[in-house]
């Protein structure tokens, strides 16, 4: 079922929490491929009922980003969807979400904004604001939807450590789920921004697989000192390739590691035609 208001979804769940069922949410921005099937097969493996959420959130775009030509396939979403066995598909707009005349500076909107120290980093370092924009609009889902279980992929894995520590830190009664990547045969990590690459700049993508796999054979023959490891990458890299981050970090704090261990976290940003790719691999 494709529903677009906060209202009709309310009144949906209140029903089904009537009758003891539980929910399920994912929350997307639509432009639905494998990697967000494999989380809504999570969802209705593991909850009575699923909701899945295709919002291109307008707040977590920084500007001079996407915003505008990131993929609207809202009709492909659905049907995907409803083959899956979704039970509802939530499509607001952003009037819907943010009110009439969407002013969404933080001047006119509540925002819920995670700690610096998660978002001074990786990502939030040149996606200034990025997280807060994603914060507020998942908070603002799981007040809609009121979900017992929310299902994040681990692509993107800062995005799933800050949503962590909201949860925790403002006792938001959701239990997250983190999915594996999921990967084309190559190697590359499925994304919707995997669109804008051309055939050879899908080629080219593979770096990043690449980089992370190497990383991890070297680690498990015995290599830990991040310095050394880091190294390793510079061979791979070409002038197809501009390198934004490659880092070792907690994985659950993030903090910086200089020696490898059970713990760590690599995480990888580069563009490649100037689509700024991520990825990651935990050692
Ligand atoms: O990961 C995404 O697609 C988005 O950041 C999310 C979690 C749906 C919030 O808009």
């Amino acid at each position: 079922m494709l529903v677009h208001t906060i209202e009709e979804v309310r009144k949906q769940v209140k029903e089904w929490k009537k009758q003891g069922l539980t929910v399920g949410l994912v929350p997307t921005m639509g432009a639905l491929h494998a990697g967000h099937k494999s989380l809504i097969d999570k969802s209705i493996a593991k909850c009575d009922k699923t909701v899945v959420s295709v919002f291109v959130n307008p707040i977590q775009f920084c500007p001079g980003e996407d915003l505008d030509k990131y993929p609207r396939t809202l009709e492909a979403d659905e049907k995907l969807c409803t083959d899956s066995g979704v039970d509802i598909v939530f499509a607001p707009s952003p009037k819907e979400m943010y009110g009439e005349g969407t002013i969404m500076s933080n001047d006119f909107l509540t925002y819920v904004i995670p700690p610096f120290f998660y978002t001074n980093k990786l990502c939030g370092k040149s996606r200034v604001g990025h997280f807060d924009g994603v914060c507020t609009v998942v908070n603002k889902l799981f007040n809609i939807v009121q979900p017992d279980f929310a299902f994040f992929g681990e692509k993107d894995r800062q995005q799933l450590i800050i949503l962590k520590k909201m949860v925790h830190d403002l006792n938001i009664p959701v239990e997250i789920i983190p999915c594996p990547i999921v990967r084309e045969e190559s190697g590359l990590a499925l994304s919707s921004r995997n669109k804008y690459l051309s055939e050879n700049g899908k080629k080219e993508a593979l770096v990043l697989s690449k980089i992370l796999n190497n990383i991890k054979t070297c680690y498990n023959k015995g290599i830990k000192d991040v310095k050394a490891l880091t190294e390793t990458a510079y061979s791979f890299i070409n002038d197809n390739h501009s390198l934004e981050y490659l880092e070792f970090r907690d994985k659950d704090n993030l903090e910086e590691k200089e020696i490898a261990d059970g713990n760590t976290i690599v995480f990888i940003a580069l563009r490649v035609e100037n689509v700024r790719l991520i990825d990651n691999i935990e050692l």
